[in-house]
């Protein structure tokens, strides 16, 4: 059978990407955190390990990642999408976002910038390469530091643990179905 494919506007054909695990970075500048929400990341290297996060030039973060040359990126899960969209809706340039979204900073091991005590995961990252993409900065962060929830995570993940925000676009999000599926 033949299948019929219908075309996609360009302004919609990156969401034929998604959906992407959402992630929260935190970022800080002179001792003043924030926390931006993000759909665009991903691994790049295993050694070193390096993961790349792509930033709007006009976000707040930024300019705190940018002159910071730190960020630490957060696994939330599905328990914290009310503070995901608030941290991807309102900027730091005007709230305090760790306060507004009632989220606790929590000291990181390498960076200045701390980690989100109530997401289950953190990677801390140095910023090593900065790439203009477009309407955004690809900010390649070497991970200096790793840290997880304990008996989540075993060299990967136990999906049956952890349900993360998946975002189709827009508002709208999904989750990992629990099961665990091997490859054949
Ligand atoms: C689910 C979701 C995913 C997002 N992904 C990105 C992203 O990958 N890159 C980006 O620059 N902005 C992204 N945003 C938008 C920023 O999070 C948003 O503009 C935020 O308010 C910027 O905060 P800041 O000004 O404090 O840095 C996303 C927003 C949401 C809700």
């Amino acid at each position: 059978m033949v299948e019929l494919k219908e075309n996609v506007s360009l302004n919609f054909a990156l969401r034929l990407m998604y959906p992407r695990p959402t992630v929260l970075v935190s970022c800080a500048l002179d001792g003043k955190p924030n926390i931006i929400t993000l759909a665009w990341s991903t691994p790049l290297s295993h050694c070193p390990p390096l993961l790349g996060i792509s930033v709007g030039l006009e976000r707040y973060s930024h300019e705190l990642i940018d002159k910071s040359g730190e960020f630490v990126v957060n696994i939330p899960t599905i328990d914290l999408i009310k503070q995901t969209i608030l941290c991807g809706e309102r900027s730091g340039r005007e709230v305090d976002k760790f306060k507004e979204a009632n989220l606790t900073p929590l000291p990181s091991l390498k960076v200045r910038a701390p980690s989100i005590l109530e997401c289950v995961a953190h990677l801390e990252c140095k910023v090593v390469q900065r790439i203009h993409v477009g309407d955004h900065t690809l900010f390649v962060g070497e991970v200096l530091a790793a840290r997880v929830n304990e008996g989540l995570f075993k060299r990967v993940f136990n999906p049956e643990k952890i349900q993360l925000i998946m975002h189709l676009g827009s508002r709208d999000f999904t989750t990992n179905e629990l099961k665990l599926r091997k490859a054949a």
